[in-house]
């Protein structure tokens, strides 16, 4: 079967992706062939794509690692699954793509009520949220969580999630547009992090907080930490600013303040079953309501680079997926 991918022939500039036909093998026994609907469009896709990752995989490659479809085809050893079911996958790269080959053990069935793009959209950013919120920072109801963020892809999963945990959440963004996102997902407080000072924001509006959630990085990281009341846990995230902050320590002395490191994706190597169950769980929340991911941008898969750009641009709210 010809599949068409985005590839990226050199690490480089974005505008260096571009689109390829080529044969697909019949799946392995232990796979199956699922017909892409979506792919999700992550940050981090962008930094391999430029070279800018830690990791840089060898050239040429197909970025994207979460997709969303049908089952088409299913390999010989594979139980449980058939051409029809719905079901999503983190594929690590190779997901901008028409069709992938995954293994059976790592998708995750569809339950009616959630699109396919949605799943797509979903994956890593509520993943990212949930390991975040509960297995790291053990964010109780009552609690008052800021996230950093809040209109991007992870910000806008950790907003609904800590909400759907039973907490306040003060959201700081950018611009009024992704505050109104953040608040649309149940964020109480606001702060335009880019009209006012956000320690002495947040503090007016609702004191100090319990937990920091920090996808952004930058100068925005110690004015956080400074929010932070007793035992208050900032968890580091990534650094969409480009800039990876220094804090000063005795900022993390007073009132017993915590820094708490969140790296979902090594985590997730060699926890494969509890990211498993993790991702059904986030799957199923959607499903029935409990967490309400937001309609994604979709692009078709020609215009993977501009859809790159917009999230690495700050163009976008939310988050966007292509769709073959
Ligand atoms: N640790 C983990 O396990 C893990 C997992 C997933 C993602 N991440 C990382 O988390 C970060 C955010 O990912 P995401 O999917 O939420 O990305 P995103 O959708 O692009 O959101 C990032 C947000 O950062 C803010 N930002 C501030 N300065 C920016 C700049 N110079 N360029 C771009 N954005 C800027 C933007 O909000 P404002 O305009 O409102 O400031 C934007 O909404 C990335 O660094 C990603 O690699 C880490």
């Amino acid at each position: 079967m010809d599949v068409t991918s985005v590839v990226c022939p050199e690490l480089g500039p974005l505008t260096n992706l571009r689109l390829e036909t080529r044969p697909l093998a019949d799946p392995g026994a232990d796979e199956v062939r699922l017909s892409v609907g979506a792919a999700g469009v992550n940050f981090v896709d962008a930094l391999f794509v430029k070279g800018e990752y830690q990791i840089k995989p060898p050239v040429p490659f197909v970025p994207g690692s979460d997709v969303a479809g049908v089952v088409d085809a299913v390999g010989s050893a594979v139980d449980g699954w058939a051409p029809g079911d719905r079901a999503l996958a983190m594929v690590g790269l190779g997901g901008y793509a028409s069709a992938v080959n995954v293994a059976a053990s790592r998708l995750v069935r569809l339950p009616d009520g959630l699109d396919i793009e949605r799943a797509a959209a979903m994956v890593q950013a509520y993943a990212t949220a949930r390991y975040s919120l509960v297995n790291r920072a053990g964010v109780a109801p009552g609690d008052k969580v800021l996230v950093l963020g809040a209109g991007g892809g992870v910000g806008l999963a950790c907003v609904d999630t800590a909400r759907a945990l039973g907490a306040d959440v003060v959201a700081a963004a950018s611009s009024p547009e992704r505050l109104a996102a953040a608040a649309a997902a149940g964020a109480t407080h606001t702060v335009d992090y880019s009209a006012a000072e956000l320690k002495s924001a947040v503090r007016d509006a609702v004191g100090f907080v319990d937990v920091v959630v920090d996808p952004v990085g930058g100068a925005l990281t110690e004015a956080a930490l400074r929010t932070l009341g007793d035992d208050g846990r900032l968890l580091v995230i990534g650094f969409a600013s480009g800039e990876i902050p220094r804090l000063p320590a005795n900022q993390i002395l007073l009132r017993n303040r915590r820094v708490v490191g969140v790296d979902w994706g090594a985590w997730m190597l060699t926890h494969a079953e509890e990211n498993q169950a993790l991702l059904e769980e986030v799957v199923a929340a959607a499903a029935d309501g409990r967490l309400h991911p937001v309609a994604p941008t979709a692009y078709p898969l020609a215009d993977a680079a501009a859809a790159l750009a917009d999230l690495a641009e700050r163009r976008l709210v939310g988050k966007a997926v292509l769709v073959p």
